[in-house]
């Protein structure tokens, strides 16, 4: 589908439109609310602000129907990923995790869930299927992996699990509801760090989980309130804004990402690149497959730490920042928090600086840190 041609992304920009009545403002009021006005029976009404906000409600309409499926708001990515954890599993319960992934997730599972009885697994995304699905309540893919950019076949994965009996979560942060949807490929939860691409302005952090499954939906939602992981309706309204132009931000950064991923390839001084849109990809097949753009991160392995270090330093236009998806291009040398990269790995994230200006500053500070 062409970017011209996204009837979803024009219907998102009138949801709201449909309900409004004459002079209501065109976007959604910030609704800061603790109480509401609840005489006698409170059954099918707003009742208390840990459960319900009207701010929430506005986000949740929009980025369900990006996904296509009910979906719930939460504070952060790791909020969303929580979730399901905490909703669904009990002491004695086996769970798959990517070895590869998003390294707080790991962090989750080993000091917090662990404790509590439930064991896990670890397998690298590209060989996530190989062992099997069988004995685990729930399978967690991240796909395209952050940050080695690895991809596991979503919808393989989601039929097989489903067969064993077990849940799959997928956390698709590195991609969008514009870049990959993974409920169509058969997953039954998606979360995702809407602190990314999504929220955009590196101001807020946010996340979300959706799901078409109604038991699902609602044990998440009882946790959020029991739990009290419940978003700033500030925050809420902010993602709400961001949300309306995030597929004009996605298809500049997906599109500059290939020039840039392109270009870095034929560039020795760039060592090996990681990129799912580029044709010599280990995992492009796969991506031409579920994926519906490419994404705006992109792996480049420099001779050493200090090359990568220098290289960073050098480019004016790249903010050297933890974190992706804001309009500001970033870059980082993962191996610094621990991720099992090499040392000259960096993360490039795109922003939506103007791909040809964007790209002779990476040139010249490619050159310099030579
Ligand atoms: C793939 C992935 N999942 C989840 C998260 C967590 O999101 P948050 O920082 O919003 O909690 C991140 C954050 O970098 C991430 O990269």
């Amino acid at each position: 589908m062409t970017d011209d041609t996204n009837p979803s992304a024009a219907e998102l920009l009138h949801l709201r439109g449909r309900t409004l009545t004459k002079g209501d403002p065109l976007m959604p009021p910030l609704t800061l609310a603790s109480m509401y006005h609840l005489p006698g029976d409170p059954a099918g009404h707003r009742g208390y602000g840990r459960s319900d906000n009207p701010t929430w409600e506005a986000t949740e309409e929009m980025l369900a129907h990006l996904e296509g499926a009910e979906t719930l708001l939460f504070p952060s990515g790791m909020a969303a990923i929580a979730a399901p954890f905490f909703a669904f599993l009990s002491a004695g319960d086996r769970v798959l995790l990517p070895s590869d992934g998003y390294y707080t997730t790991r962090l989750l599972a080993d000091r917090i869930l662990a404790k509590l009885g439930v064991t896990f697994d670890r397998r690298p995304t590209a060989a996530f299927a190989e062992g099997g699905f069988e004995g685990y309540r729930l399978v967690f893919v991240e796909s395209p992996s952050n940050p080695g950019l690895d991809l596991c076949d979503i919808a393989a994965a989601a039929r097989a699990v489903r067969a064993a009996g077990g849940i799959t979560v997928v956390d698709n942060t590195t991609m969008t509801p514009f870049g990959q949807r993974p409920l169509d490929l058969g997953a039954d939860i998606v979360v995702a760090s809407d602190t990314k691409a999504p929220g955009g302005h590196s101001d807020i952090l946010m996340g979300h989980a959706a799901s078409r499954d109604a038991d699902l939906i609602a044990a998440m939602k009882d946790w959020r309130k029991i739990s009290g992981t419940i978003p700033g309706p500030f925050e809420a309204w902010l993602l709400h804004r961001s949300l309306e132009t995030l597929e004009l931000r996605f298809d500049r950064m997906c599109r500059t990402a290939g020039v840039v991923a392109g270009r870095l390839a034929q560039d020795p001084r760039a060592g090996s690149v990681r990129y799912p849109g580029l044709p010599s990809d280990p995992a492009h097949a796969l991506a031409q497959r579920q994926m519906a753009r490419p994404g705006l991160l992109i792996g480049l392995t420099l001779a050493s730490a200090e090359k990568a270090e220098a290289f960073i330093a050098a480019c004016p236009f790249l903010r050297p920042a933890t974190s992706f998806g804001g309009v500001h291009s970033s870059a980082e040398r993962r191996e610094r928090w621990g991720d099992a990269v090499a040392p000259g790995f960096v993360r490039l994230a795109i922003g939506c600086e103007p791909a040809e200006e964007l790209w002779h500053a990476i040139d010249r500070a490619l050159g310099e840190a030579a």
